[in-house]
């Protein structure tokens, strides 16, 4: 029999969308599951592309269904699991085999998987999927992370799956061990941001203006012709406008305001503090969905606090409107900016050279965060891949120019309205530290000095580093 091009443990729903996908495409698969009624049913109704599948039910038959040097994709729960079935497949594999977790795995994790094998003439790809079930089946964005030699082995099925941008494949080969799990992390940040900074309009639009779901569907639906095109707001138009089949009531406004979390966008947040970078929006995003989910606490509070008496609608609300889409395309690129740097400093951290080019690109189709705007960002690395910053590249620079006003006047209303906007307001604030030459560091320098002696740089340059606070330590240096 035809050996399989690749095989795949776990046929859950994302592993089971992944295999379909890889067999339409015109790949023969080897698939396992530890339950052997998953893999018999998954073959079942597979119907016709069982062809092209190599229904497995032994390790072993698995392993040797596969042509060497065997890749295989682990899609199974993150975390412990994927190391217990690592130390399940191992035994049954041979020189060059390529182990492939393709879960949302935390890179520090892939790091130590990819290590672990180093010596053992096995290797490790850590590759970032995205997409939701719907990508995996049809076209998801791939980011992978291992040696070249591995990716050039998977390389063929792997693009022949992936989603296309005006036949642009979504799949790339980003760089070492953990590169492409840290890119899709960074990815889920990204996405996190804008979920918020979606669902902040979306609150100012229902509690500022008093619309309802499906206006404010119309809304969206109106702002996804225009620059704001995006998947994430195409389906905030589709999810706003639909009914509750129980209820008859729009479907959002049964849904418990208290928003799941799974790890990724954390991970964002703490890997920016280990690099040192600012991302604000990013974090934001993060402490918007925590304090969502401690509900009875917020329920609590409004009864103790009440809700601010602040100002009304706005006069105007078709100029409103306006800027409130000019809003959060100025926020979105401050997340997008954010995520960006982290992934340049983790780059120089990890010697990846991630290639960001590449990497807005190979999000333009496929992913949750796939927008127009991507291809707008990928010009602006192309044409300037070292860039310090998004927004200082001409065509950002422009963009922040025409929409930050917007952006201050809806912060400014939603303040004085009293209405929460973390990420929108963190954007904002983002914007105005970094075009800033002179901060107020100065003055935390000199604090730092007074009580620590930490030392301080002068404007002058001038070769002394202490102040003259007394206590003796202006005579430190
Ligand atoms: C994707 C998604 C996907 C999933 C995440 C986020 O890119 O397809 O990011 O990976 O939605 O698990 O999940 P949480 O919102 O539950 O953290």
């Amino acid at each position: 029999m035809e050996q399989a091009e690749i095989g795949l443990i776990g046929l859950g729903v994302m592993g089971a969308n992944l295999a379909l996908n890889i067999a339409e495409k015109g790949n023969r698969i080897a698939v396992f599951n530890r339950t052997v009624e998953v893999t018999r049913k998954f073959y079942a109704e597979a119907g016709d592309l069982q062809g092209q599948i190599i229904a497995c039910e032994t390790m072993q038959e698995f392993v040797a269904a596969i042509r060497p040097p065997r890749p295989i994709i682990i899609m199974i729960k993150a975390g412990d699991p994927v190391d217990q079935q690592m130390a399940l497949l191992k035994p049954y594999l041979s020189q060059g085999d390529i182990m492939i977790d393709a879960g949302n795995a935390n890179f520090r994790d892939t790091m130590r998987r990819f290590e672990s094998l180093k010596d053992s003439g096995l290797t490790f790809i850590g590759m970032g999927v995205s997409g939701g079930e719907e990508g995996a089946r049809h076209g998801p964005s791939i980011m992978v992370g291992g040696t070249e030699d591995s990716w050039k082995r998977v390389e063929k099925v792997l693009t022949s799956i992936s989603a296309k941008f005006n036949g642009d494949p979504c799949v790339a080969w980003l760089g070492e061990n953990g590169a492409g799990h840290f890119v899709k992390t960074i990815h889920n940040g990204i996405e996190y941001a804008d979920m918020q900074m979606i669902a902040e309009i979306y609150g100012i639009l229902r509690d500022g203006m008093g619309m309802s779901a499906s206006e404010i569907g119309d809304v969206f639906g109106r702002w996804n012709t225009g620059r704001l095109n995006s998947y994430l707001i195409e389906i905030s138009e589709k999810v706003l406008k639909a009914t509750d089949p129980i209820s008859g009531k729009p479907m959002v406004d049964v849904i418990v305001d208290a928003a799941g979390q799974k790890g990724t966008g954390k991970w964002s947040v703490i890997e920016a503090q280990n690099m040192g970078v600012a991302a604000t929006a990013i974090e934001a995003a993060v402490s918007g969905r925590v304090l969502s989910s401690q509900r009875t606490e917020r329920l609590a509070a409004e009864t103790i606090l009440g809700l601010p008496s602040g100002q009304g609608a706005p006069q105007d609300s078709t100029a409103f409107l306006s800027d409130l889409e000019n809003a959060l395309l100025a926020a979105k690129i401050a997340a997008y900016a954010q995520g960006f740097a982290v992934m340049a400093a983790a780059s120089r951290e990890f010697g990846w050279n991630l290639p960001m080019p590449t990497i807005a690109k190979i999000w333009r189709a496929g992913c949750i965060i796939r927008s127009q705007f991507l291809d707008e960002i990928t010009s602006a690395f192309t044409k300037d891949p070292d860039t310090a910053n998004l927004i200082v590249t001409p065509a950002f620079a422009t963009m922040v120019k025409e929409t930050d006003g917007a952006l201050r006047r809806v912060v400014s209303h939603a303040a004085l309205a009293g209405l929460p906007v973390p990420a929108l307001a963190s954007a904002l604030t983002y914007f105005d530290g970094y075009r800033r030459g002179r901060g107020t560091a100065n003055l935390i320098q000199a604090q730092r000095d007074f009580f620590g002696a930490h030392g301080f740089d002068r404007l002058d340059g001038v070769d002394k580093h202490h102040g003259p606070w007394g206590s003796g330590l202006a005579t430190l240096s």
